[in-house]
């Protein structure tokens, strides 16, 4: 098999490690993201190892989504494995003092966006065959509430369940479908979702081990990688030094 990926939001974090780690093994990519010059600087760093194709692609626009697949030449048609990574939080605060536009963007990018990729790539994806995969990058948010993460957490509990369903759908084509749910990961995520508050992301950070990005474009390679008749359903992945807290309660 030609193999091939299309990573989603390659200019930064889980996405840019992908990049690495699939073009250390000598697989074609397709790299789309909203940054331009950082899609550049990694075609640069990469086109001398293996073939790459780079498209500024927001994935909320659906037309432009279908009319990029749509585009792409002959030589990185036959995606056999899509990697939707493009997705945001935002505002930390209580869901009662965020502003609706901010949920909006959190839902057209992680659920939205997520599915007008998938459908754009669906049929390529079928033709190709056993060992396609799609990886679908959830959260442990997706199926653990925690304050702050209102509507974060439920598009998560989208993908994870999208992602269920998809593989219902899907029996019979050889095509894998995996939610790939990271907990605490050290990549842009935190100052993306604090504005660009530098000592936040510090502060979650310190004095902790937090997953990197490259720990979790290992943890998708090999999901992307295993035998054909293999499908990872969920890969819910922590650091070692991050668990759940008990119940809040609140007292008189
Ligand atoms: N870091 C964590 O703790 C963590 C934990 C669990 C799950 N995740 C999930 O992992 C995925 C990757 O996050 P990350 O941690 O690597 O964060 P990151 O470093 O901020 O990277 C996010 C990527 O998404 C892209 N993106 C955002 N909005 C987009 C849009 N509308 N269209 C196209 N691309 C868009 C960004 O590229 P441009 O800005 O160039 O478009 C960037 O490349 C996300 O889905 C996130 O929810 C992260």
């Amino acid at each position: 098999m030609n193999r091939i990926a299309f990573i989603t939001g390659a200019t930064s974090g889980f996405g840019r490690a992908c990049a690495h780690r699939f073009a250390e093994a000598g697989w074609s990519l397709v790299l789309s993201g909203r940054r331009e010059e950082r899609l550049a600087e990694l075609r640069e760093a990469l086109e001398d190892k293996v073939p790459v194709h780079t498209a500024v692609l927001d994935v909320r626009d659906d037309a432009a989504v279908k009319a990029m697949v749509e585009a792409l030449p002959d030589e990185f048609a036959g995606v056999t494995c899509l990697i939707n990574n493009a997705g945001l939080a935002l505002a930390p605060q209580p869901t009662q003092q965020v502003d609706l536009a901010d949920w909006h963007t959190m839902i057209d990018t992680n659920v939205r966006g997520l599915a007008n990729v998938t459908h754009a790539l669906l049929p390529t994806l079928i033709e190709q065959g056993a060992g396609t995969s799609i990886i679908n990058l959830g959260s442990v948010a997706g199926d653990t509430p925690y304050p702050g993460s209102h509507v974060y957490g439920a598009t998560k509990a989208f993908v994870k369940q999208f992602s269920y369903n998809l593989r219902c759908d899907l029996l019979g084509t050889g095509v894998r479908v995996t939610d790939v749910a990271p907990g605490l990961s050290e990549t842009e995520f935190t100052l993306v979702r604090t504005g660009g508050n530098q000592d936040a992301h510090d502060a979650l950070y310190q004095g902790t081990t937090p997953l990197s990005a490259e720990d979790i474009a290992e943890q998708i390679f090999y999901v992307a990688t295993l035998p054909a008749h293999i499908n990872i359903n969920r890969m819910d992945v922590m650091p070692v030094r991050q668990a759940w807290a008990p119940f809040a309660i609140d007292r008189d």
